[in-house]
């Protein structure tokens, strides 16, 4: 059962005092807390459980491996992927956006190819296909979003056709806030050929990722958003697709054989998985997702909904202050403007106070840069976060104001 106040009691860092204040964490966003469980179980891999993993044939070795390989099965089960061969662990959602465009993207991009991006991407997913479009001549695309920040299906459709080849798209903006109908983009790519890469960075926190439903191609994660550890992401991708794709990184564990002169390569996931794997992160990752499983995701997305609506009616009392980003559908995010006050500034005061929130570009310069600003300040939403964080922020936020103007 949804329990906000006990959710909250599992994140020990949300009772500790910041300079002598209560803990008022809205950069969720940015990276979330992790619940005493999942530190635990790290602090026991790491204390009882730890060896290499696919390497020894003695206890410890067998049972990190163990571990290791019932996180990815943890991760198969929490995102309805069919084998525990489509999911790769990677360093963070940037190395799995990384890997794709490096393999199949290299492998499949010719001149005259499109890659089709919404123009909310943050950096990993615009610079990787910028870059990998300049490397194999393809042209890259971007489709524009309505007056509010949301998604219109015509915008995309505009610049979807057969030269279209990959979508590397959002399922939430991390500034905007925005929900992208996945479902339904990856129904229209596949109409024109096209594959689609799906960054579900944002999303996963709030809403629940079934790549079954979606159909989409590839998916990545990082680990830390996810109330897991940093240095941890997944990489989603159909199994037919992984297979026909060439390593990312050569080394240990994704060869089949080598000689001095060749080698052939490990089938999915391992040939994707070169040298030893970030393995105690892997294993409190799967510890976050299990945490995150006893939740009813209708029950998180209902009580988050509640909290972003509360949080955007309170921000929009204050005189001057603008939030970007007013889509229907969208998650717990407000990414704000107050005319004539610098966000470095505002973010001071709020810190001094214990409210840590997130300002600047949020790794989306030219998204920032279209809506007229070089920086904003963000809050933003967790499943720990209560209307009382909401109240302190806002009431800090007023007199902030005061102050500064
Ligand atoms: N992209 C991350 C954020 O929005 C780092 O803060």
């Amino acid at each position: 059962m949804f329990d906000a106040q006990k959710i909250r009691n599992d994140f020990p860092i949300l009772q500790e005092k910041i300079e002598g204040k209560p803990n008022t964490y809205l950069d969720t966003a940015a990276s979330a807390q992790k619940p005493e469980v999942v530190v635990n179980r790290m602090v026991k891999a790491y204390l009882e459980e730890y060896a290499n993993v696919h390497r020894g044939s003695y206890f410890l070795s067998d049972k990190s491996t163990e571990n290791f390989e019932e996180a990815r099965k943890i991760v198969q089960k929490f995102f309805n992927a069919k084998k525990t061969e489509e999911i790769i662990f990677t360093r963070n959602a940037t190395e799995g956006i990384n890997l794709v465009a490096a393999t199949y993207g290299a492998k499949n991009l010719r001149e005259g190819d499109e890659v089709l991006l919404s123009r909310a991407e943050h950096h990993a997913n615009l610079v990787t296909w910028q870059q990998w479009a300049l490397k194999t001549g393809a042209k890259l695309k971007y489709f524009d979003l309505g007056e509010d920040g949301s998604f219109v299906l015509e915008n995309f459709l505009k610049e979807l056709s057969s030269k279209t080849k990959i979508v590397a798209v959002t399922a939430m903006s991390n500034v905007l806030g925005t929900i992208f109908p996945i479902k339904e983009i990856c129904k229209k790519a596949h109409e024109v050929g096209a594959v689609v890469l799906v960054d579900a960075c944002q999303y996963v926190v709030h809403k629940k990722v079934d790549v079954a439903d979606f159909d989409c191609d590839f998916l990545v994660i990082s680990g830390h958003k996810v109330y897991g550890p940093t240095g941890i992401g997944v990489l989603y991708g159909k199994y037919e697709l992984l297979n026909d794709m060439p390593p990312y990184q050569y080394g240990g564990d994704m060869i089949e054989t080598v000689s001095f002169e060749k080698t052939s390569f490990a089938l999915p996931p391992a040939r994707f998985e070169a040298g030893t794997p970030a393995i105690v992160q892997a294993i409190g990752l799967g510890e976050a997702l299990k945490y995150l499983m006893k939740f009813d995701f209708n029950e998180i997305e209902e009580y988050e909904s509640m909290l972003t609506s509360y949080m955007t009616d309170r921000l929009l009392e204050i005189k001057g202050l603008k939030i970007h980003g007013m889509a229907k559908q969208k998650g717990g995010v407000c990414s704000f403007s107050i005319d004539g006050i610098h966000p470095q500034d505002l973010a001071f005061i709020l810190g001094k106070e214990g409210i840590g929130v997130r300002t600047g570009h949020f790794c989306a310069e030219p998204l920032v840069l279209s809506l007229g600003y070089k920086s904003l300040t963000r809050a933003s939403l967790g499943i720990y976060s209560n209307k009382e964080d909401i109240d302190i922020f806002i009431k800090t936020l007023e007199k902030a104001k005061t102050f500064l103007a």
